[in-house]
C-alpha cells in the first residue's frame, strides 16, 4: 500500500473514520510489533484528524502508564493509574471525553495549547495494554462519533498485535 496519508473528509465523521480504519488495517497488518504499530496508528490518526495538538500512546507498565510513541510536543512521561485524563480511563476501563480540559478535575497539563481531550483504553480482553491519547486545542473538539471511530481505531492496533 501507499504510505502516503490521503485527506479524509470529516463532514461525514462515520465515513471519514470507516475509511481512516481500512487504512489503519492496511498499515498494520502483516506486523506485530508494539512499538512500531503504536508509532504508525499515532501518525496516521495525527495527521488524518483536524485540529490536533497531540495524538500518542501511554503503555501500561508496571502498574503505571507511561508515554509511548505519539506526535506533538514533548509530553509527560509517567502518569498513575486514576490520575489525570488517561489514569482515569485506564483504571475505569472506559473511554474518557473532557469537552474542557480546564474543568476536569486533576487533569494534567503536557501542552499549555490543549482545551479538550478524548483517552480510550486499549484493551486486549481483560488485560490493560495502555491509552490512546488525543489533545485538541479547540473546546468540545472531541464528539460521539470521535468516541465510535476511535474506539474502532483503538481496536484494530490491539487485534494487530495478534
Ligand atoms: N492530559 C493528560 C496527560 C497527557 S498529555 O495530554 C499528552 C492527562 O490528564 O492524563
Amino acid at each position: 500500500m501507499s504510505h502516503v496519508t490521503q485527506s479524509y473528509d470529516f463532514s461525514d465523521p462515520d465515513a471519514a473514520y470507516a475509511e481512516l480504519a481500512r487504512d489503519l488495517s492496511a498499515l498494520l497488518s502483516g506486523e506485530r510489533d508494539l512499538i512500531a504499530n503504536a508509532a504508525n496508528t499515532a501518525a496516521l490518526i495525527f495527521d488524518a484528524l483536524p485540529d490536533l495538538n497531540w495524538a500518542g500512546l501511554y503503555l501500561y507498565k508496571g502498574g503505571e502508564l507511561v508515554l509511548g510513541p505519539f506526535q506533538g510536543k514533548p509530553a509527560c512521561v509517567r502518569t498513575a493509574m486514576g490520575k489525570g485524563v488517561c489514569g482515569t480511563a485506564a483504571a475505569r476501563r472506559e473511554t474518557v471525553l473532557v469537552e474542557d480540559v480546564h474543568a476536569f478535575p486533576g487533569h494534567i497539563a503536557c501542552d499549555s495549547a490543549s482545551n479538550s481531550e478524548i483517552v480510550i483504553p486499549l484493551l486486549r480482553g481483560p488485560e490493560l495494554l495502555g491509552v490512546l491519547d488525543l489533545d485538541s486545542p479547540k473546546l468540545r473538539r472531541f464528539g460521539a462519533a470521535d468516541q465510535r471511530g476511535l474506539e474502532a481505531l483503538a481496536n484494530i492496533f490491539v487485534q494487530s498485535l495478534g
